[in-house]
């Protein structure tokens, strides 16, 4: 059904190893509720396919804020990029949304991806077939999305100097600096040209070169680094009308590469096809390289919400599945993290919804309405459910080192 994002080729060890070392940031909001569901499906994942994982657990975020007066400390900064993989919550917290503040938790979230160097963020997009109708999107739609968004993630009006407000004999004035160097461009589009390869071969350009410099120079160096890859097709959108058609033709897409704000827009946008935010898992990678595979930081796209934390109710497939992610990219266990893929698809197959799943559709028979934890439960069932069939047929592949 789905295309899992092509690992690239990393060089890494052919023997994966028998204990990982994870930096584990549940962060602020729903963010340790979706990580401890995450982390019971990964500990169960071990448990089934013969590894274990050793857990660093680190503030970052609001709580930092609470806990030391700052969203991120260095030594937790080290902490993250001395681990194999880091398994990331979410951040934000609106007792620190005053709009006049000067630190805020989301400052650390920018400041992790810049400082563990994860310059493109990957997000799959997906449509589990029996989550079709619970998007808004029309079901014959639907049929054969499957896209990835790769984001530029540590460049664009996020990180540009200045991003300030002043003061003007004329009144307030204020001013956020879109910039990108041909470097950190070319770095992104070659990565997205790669996982093309891996892929449809269709590559998209998402950029709106008819108004801004910065969009110019990223189509121009699209097309330098195409004739690299004969073997994939590439496309330049406007992000205005490819928002649209992101919507009206989705099947179209395979890799869709643009620069950070446009990336983190249409991402959520996508999201609304897969039928919930709570859905879409993400990975971020860079050029550092583990024994394993790509260093990286895994998150689902959705962010704290605040409005329901501590309430047992967020959907945490969308962290249980960056978890696959972190498995097939960071940890070297691609098998293990389709066994995760396919125990997702099997739990909702048999009717387990979080509340955000059944809000479009109204509750249906058959349908099991699940808070966060047994949701997790639902999906540790599948997966052993699913390696026990596959003992029954000669062991799972990986424990019997057969990769
Ligand atoms: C995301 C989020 C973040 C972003 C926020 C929380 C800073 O929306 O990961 O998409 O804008 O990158
Ligand atoms: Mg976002």
């Amino acid at each position: 059904m789905t295309t899992p994002a092509q690992p690239l080729d990393t060089g890494a060890a052919a023997e994966p190893a028998a204990t990982y070392r994870l930096a584990v940031v549940p962060g602020d909001g729903i963010g340790p509720e979706v990580i401890a569901g995450g982390r019971r499906v990964l500990e169960a994942a071990g448990r089934l396919f013969g590894f274990r994982f050793e857990w660093h657990k680190v503030l970052i975020g609001g709580v930092a804020m609470d806990a030391y007066g700052v969203p991120m400390r260095d030594e937790d900064l080290a902490a993250c990029a001395a681990a194999d993989a880091v398994y990331f919550g979410a951040i934000g917290d609106p007792k620190y949304d005053d709009p006049k503040a000067k630190v805020r938790p989301e400052q650390a979230l920018l400041a992790m991806r810049k400082g563990l160097g994860l310059y493109a963020n990957l997000r799959p997009v997906t449509v589990q077939p029996v989550l079709r109708g619970s998007s808004p999107v029309r079901e014959s739609l639907l049929e054969g999305v499957d896209m990835l968004i790769v984001r530029e993630l540590t460049g664009g009006l996020y990180f540009g100097k200045p991003s300030e407000q002043r003061d003007t004999p004329a009144g307030r004035e204020v001013v956020d600096t879109l910039i990108y160097t041909e470097g950190e461009i070319r770095r992104v589009v070659k990565l997205a040209f790669e996982l093309a390869r891996g892929r449809r071969k269709k590559l998209t350009s998402v950029d709106k070169a008819n108004v801004l410099s910065s969009s110019r120079l990223w189509r121009t160096i699209v097309e330098e680094v195409k004739p690299d890859y004969p073997d994939v097709t590439v496309e330049h959108r406007l992000v205005d009308a490819c928002a649209m058609t992101l919507i009206q033709r989705p099947a179209l897409f395979d890799v869709i590469v643009t620069e950070n704000l446009f990336g983190d827009i249409l991402s959520d946008e996508a999201s609304v096809l897969a039928g919930s935010l709570g859905m879409l898992p993400s990975a971020s990678i860079g050029e550092k390289r583990t024994p394993f595979g790509v260093h990286g930081l895994y998150e689902p796209i959705h962010g704290s919400a605040p409005d329901i934390a501590g309430k047992d109710v967020a959907n945490p497939l969308a962290t249980i599945l960056s978890g696959a992610m972190m498995l097939r990219w960071s940890l070297g266990r691609p098998a293990v993290a389709e066994a995760i893929e396919a125990a997702v698809g099997a739990a909702l197959a048999d009717g387990y919804r979080t509340p955000d799943l059944v809000a479009a559709t109204g509750e249906q028979p058959g349908q099991k309405k699940v808070g966060t934890q047994a949701m997790a439960d639902a999906v540790v069932a599948a997966l052993e459910a699913g390696a026990s069939q596959k003992v029954g047929a000669g062991g799972p592949g990986e424990r019997a080192g057969a990769r």
